[in-house]
């Protein structure tokens, strides 16, 4: 059993992260403007705070999921974006290595620039916003700070959400609903992974030697999908004709996205860890409960 903290705790992949590692480890979980007990508040732009709530918990490891993950908020603000999805992660990458503390940093198939596909771990970089330009950055930062910590790249995430908005997946069933002949890009590539499977993914590296899980891994469902194929599925979970919806065969977001970012995850399939699931039903789960309301 191992003492792990958790950064984003609060968050879509944080929440999840948090019920499955508590299964095998003792979990601590750190949020921001919706952190409520047991979960605690901890500014990462306050770096005298990390460190006092790093000497208090003393982990074996720290997976930092906390960032700015919305690619037209980071293109907007990059003094934010810098601090938060950078800094913050350079800072604690820097405390863990001085700690001896297994750091574990959440990244994004958004490091690259999607014409390439598919991406091996040690494919080059080549981010086409300033999210991705942020996550690559800090990527950066941390393999130079040390060979020991690990890298998470994923892609888009859905799984139980808050309120429909939260996740660029689940937010199609708030579109379709409120207007059924609703538009979609059926442009860009995409491979919607469930949080469980990621945290699921964690779990079992977490049961391997700290030596053979340093460095990069990429996890990723293998259901490639536009969002325009995403919204026909969740059509039918929420009682809508999929025929109705309307087809965009370009870019239809404001942030430039990459066209198709496919992740191979091989260090994944040498040690036979792969967890993914059927889309359709899987959505049809996450949104079950908001239908209810
Ligand atoms: N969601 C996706 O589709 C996706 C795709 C690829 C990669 N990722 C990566 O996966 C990770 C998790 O993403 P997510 O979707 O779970 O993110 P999320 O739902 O947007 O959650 C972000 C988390 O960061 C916390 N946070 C924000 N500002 C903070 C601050 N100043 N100090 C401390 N905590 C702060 C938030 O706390 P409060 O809410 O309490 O303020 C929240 O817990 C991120 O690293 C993201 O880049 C996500």
């Amino acid at each position: 059993m191992k003492k792990i903290i958790v950064t984003g705790a609060t968050g879509l992949l944080g929440r999840t992260l948090m019920q499955v590692l508590a299964q095998s480890h003792t979990v601590i979980g750190t949020g921001f403007s919706r952190a409520k007990a047991p979960i605690e508040q901890l500014d990462l732009n306050q770096e005298t705070a990390i460190v006092n709530f790093l000497d208090k918990h003393q982990p074996d490891v720290l997976i930092h999921a906390a960032a700015e993950r919305k690619p037209d908020i980071c293109e907007n603000d990059h003094q934010a974006t810098i601090a938060l999805n950078v800094k913050a992660a350079e800072f604690l990458a820097n405390q863990c290595k001085a700690r001896k503390i297994h750091f574990v940093f959440i990244s994004t198939d958004y490091v690259f620039d999607g014409k390439s596909a598919p991406y091996l771990e040690n494919s080059s970089h080549s981010p086409v916003n300033f999210y991705g330009q942020s996550k690559a950055q800090a990527e950066q930062a941390i393999l130079s700070n040390s060979a020991r910590h690990t890298i998470i790249r994923v892609p888009v995430l859905y799984g139980e959400v808050e309120y429909l908005a939260e996740s660029a997946v689940t937010v199609i069933a708030q579109q379709i609903l409120a207007q059924s002949n609703s538009k979609h890009d059926d442009w860009a590539i995409r491979f919607p992974t469930h949080v469980e499977d990621i945290a699921l993914t964690l779990h079992a590296l977490l049961q391997q030697p700290e030596s053979s899980i340093s460095g990069i891994f990429h996890i990723s469902d293998n259901q490639s999908m536009t969002k325009y194929d995403m919204a026909k599925h969740i059509a039918h979970a929420v009682g809508r004709d999929p025929e109705d919806l309307v087809s965009i065969p370009e870019p239809t977001q404001s942030a430039m996205r990459p066209y198709n970012c496919a992740l191979k995850d091989t260090r994944l399939a040498a040690l036979n860890i792969q967890f993914t699931r059927d889309f359709a039903d899987a959505i049809k789960q996450v949104l079950t409960p908001h239908l209810a309301q």
